[in-house]
């Protein structure tokens, strides 16, 4: 099963200089409640992203794959250098964490998505690809003052 997970503002915006561009704690919550002891796949900007607001403590999850076209190492994940191979042959539970470029080429593979929608208007640089919704059922749907949480799973799993 392959579940994206990520944060978006009402035009997709996701990222801001390598970091989130908002702190909207509930959505964090409710990020590190789905993802926690999981097992995750990012890009090489997210994992440096993360490790930022993590510092020198472990990052939460039970595996980590690190996409990177780069020689970099990475002690504590696997690196991954063909996305979508990885993907389609995955039999892992696996959450897809970020950031865009890794979200882009993973759409295609998803069977359900983890949307959050933050109310509000912000600034950055990084926004999530324009994405098509046809071919998802809505199974899940709450809303706050704050953001609006949606979950989508694939039609035809
Ligand atoms: N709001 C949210 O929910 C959320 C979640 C996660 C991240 N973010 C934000 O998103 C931004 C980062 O996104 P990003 O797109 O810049 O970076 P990214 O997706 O985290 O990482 C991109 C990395 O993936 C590598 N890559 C690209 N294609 C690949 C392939 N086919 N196989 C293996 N590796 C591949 C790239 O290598 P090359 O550089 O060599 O091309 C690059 O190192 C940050 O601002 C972060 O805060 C937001």
């Amino acid at each position: 099963m392959i579940n994206l997970i990520w944060a978006m503002t009402s035009n997709r915006l996701i990222g801001k200089n390598n970091k989130i561009p908002w702190h909207v704690k509930e959505d964090l919550l409710y990020y590190k409640e789905k993802t926690k002891g999981q097992v995750v796949l990012m890009g090489e900007n997210t994992y440096y992203s993360l490790k930022g607001y993590y510092k020198d403590k472990p990052l939460p999850y039970g595996k980590i794959y690190v996409a990177s076209l780069s020689d970099n190492v990475f002690a504590d994940a696997v690196k991954i250098d063909d996305v979508v191979s990885f993907l389609k042959e995955n039999k892992e539970d696996l959450f897809v964490v970020g950031g865009a470029s890794i979200y882009k080429l993973a759409l295609d593979y998803a069977d359900r998505l983890y949307i959050s929608i933050i109310k509000g208007d912000y600034e950055g640089d990084t926004y999530f690809p324009s994405f098509s919704l046809d071919k998802f059922n809505l199974i899940s749907e709450k809303e706050t003052e704050k953001v609006k949480y949606l979950v989508y799973e694939r039609k035809d799993i």
